[in-house]
């Protein structure tokens, strides 16, 4: 066990779930945020799994020197499922207590909330700090890496224009978001788009195979964007081509999407939400998330966000088809 620095209370830190880029940039504004408090900080790996498995350092201030620019995670990330169990969780707990922590900042999705709200109800006070590429987290504008995410997709997307135009053919693009159409929704504005197909909003196959038999826009790419909750970009492409007799190319982009240097405005989000979630925690809150929303950052209690699913702009979506005519 490596012992408590004198007079201090400790913070412990941990990112789980899938990655996004920026999370190295939360850990760095929390600790040394924390450390500035007069705090000392403890960084747990693989997420909850190190919490069952005590696997752990002090990070100080040379801990998180030059990681603003790296995308992953330096405490690395994974999906615990004996922390799901009653008996992960003792272990968690147990950990945690004979470490002196009873302060924990959990920085993931959806799922790591859940988990530091177990913790909450065993007497921990956790604060959740949003990030996955997914932004589908209510009660945040933004999560951290959905920027970075969307500036990897739309240099792609350009790239696929190319060739698509060049051999006047269709693509159809599978995007990231497990249940959630927002980045494909993002993604399709930004890189001009024909077609969005998403979970939140039906669709209609047939018709648009005839628009693209029949005129395609009248221009020599056509460039549909799948997102992955929908389905398999390869079924949806044997679709169209069967169709709309048209040649189709697929492109699924995959964990692409979560790596590479983080985006100036995601290091920014990830420095503003990691000092209100040390703030939070000094102000003796807890079982809540620390949120982007306008221009300010809110604490929203998780209840809120386990309650009401993120709604993708139906506005946005219906512009993008707009401005793709
Ligand atoms: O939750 C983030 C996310 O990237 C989803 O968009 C995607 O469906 C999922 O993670 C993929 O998870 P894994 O890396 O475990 O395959």
């Amino acid at each position: 066990m490596i012992s408590l620095a004198e007079n201090k209370e400790r913070i412990a830190l941990l990112t789980s779930g899938g990655d996004a880029s920026g999370m190295n940039a939360a850990i760095r504004a929390v600790t040394r945020y924390s450390i500035y408090n007069n705090y000392e900080v403890i960084g747990f790996y693989e997420g909850y799994k190190g919490l069952i498995n005590n696997n752990f350092d002090i990070l100080n201030l040379n801990s998180v020197s030059g990681i603003i620019d790296r995308g992953g995670t330096i405490l690395y990330s994974a999906r615990s499922e004996e922390f799901k169990t009653e008996d992960g969780q003792k272990k968690a707990i147990e950990n945690l207590k004979k470490n002196n922590v009873e302060k924990l900042i959990v920085i993931g999705g959806d799922g790591t909330f859940r988990g530091a709200h177990d913790l909450h109800k065993k007497g921990i006070k956790a604060i959740g700090i949003p990030a996955t590429i997914d932004n589908d987290i209510a009660g945040t504008d933004y999560s951290i890496g959905f920027d970075t995410a969307l500036n990897v997709i739309i240099d792609i997307m350009s790239k696929i224009r190319d060739t698509a135009s060049s051999h006047d053919r269709l693509f159809v693009i599978e995007v990231m978001g497990r249940q959630s159409g927002v980045i494909a929704v993002n993604a399709g504005v930004a890189s001009a788009a024909d077609y969005i197909l998403i979970p939140e909003v039906d669709f209609d196959l047939v018709k648009i195979a005839n628009e693209i038999r029949n005129h395609r826009k009248g221009k020599r790419h056509t460039l549909v964007i799948v997102a992955e909750g929908v389905g398999k970009a390869n079924d949806i492409a044997s679709s169209i081509k069967l169709l709309a007799g048209h040649e189709v190319r697929v492109s699924v982009l995959g964990h692409i999407q979560r790596g590479g240097s983080p985006s100036a405005m995601d290091r920014i989000l990830a420095a503003r939400l990691g000092q209100k979630a040390v703030d939070a925690l000094m102000d003796g809150k807890s079982d809540a998330m620390v949120g982007y929303q306008g221009k300010e950052i809110k604490i929203i209690d998780f209840e809120y966000i386990f309650k009401y699913k993120r709604k993708i702009d139906k506005n946005l979506y219906d512009l993008a088809f707009i401005l793709s005519l």
